[in-house]
């Protein structure tokens, strides 16, 4: 194998790597969103396209800052972003709106 073909396939298996990283946390944003937002939101799919991409990671960013003042007018909403179940599933329920949003191939 040449150097460069041996080169090109590190490429190829570190891009791997990331894109497998990158979506890995789907199905437990999925489940996340389904027992958390559901309830307020409808199905992941209708709640997934309320926003792009790009604007779901806006309002994910900072730790949800964004996400988190939007909810703050609705006492039941503003109690649950306040918990550590948003904190500890926030990142998860990014990625599977991200995956699902409504600009995306899904
Ligand atoms: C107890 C009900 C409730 C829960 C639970 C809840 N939301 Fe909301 N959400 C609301 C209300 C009420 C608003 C404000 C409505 C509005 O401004 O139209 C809102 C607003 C939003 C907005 C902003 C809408 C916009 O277009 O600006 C997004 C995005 C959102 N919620 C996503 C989520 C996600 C994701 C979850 C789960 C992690 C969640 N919500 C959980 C009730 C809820």
């Amino acid at each position: 194998m040449s150097k460069i073909t041996l080169r090109f396939l590190v490429v190829i298996f570190i891009t791997n790597v990331f894109t497998f990283n990158a979506f890995a946390n789907i199905p437990k944003g999925q489940k996340a969103y389904i027992k958390n937002c559901k309830v307020c939101h409808g199905n992941g799919i209708k709640g997934a396209a309320m926003h792009t991409q790009v604007e779901w990671e806006e309002l994910f960013s900072n730790n949800g800052t964004k996400i988190k003042q939007a909810h703050q007018k609705d006492e039941k909403a503003d109690a649950f972003f306040k918990t550590e179940l948003f904190s500890i599933h926030y990142k998860d329920i990014r990625d599977f709106l991200l995956y699902s949003a409504s600009d995306s191939d899904q």
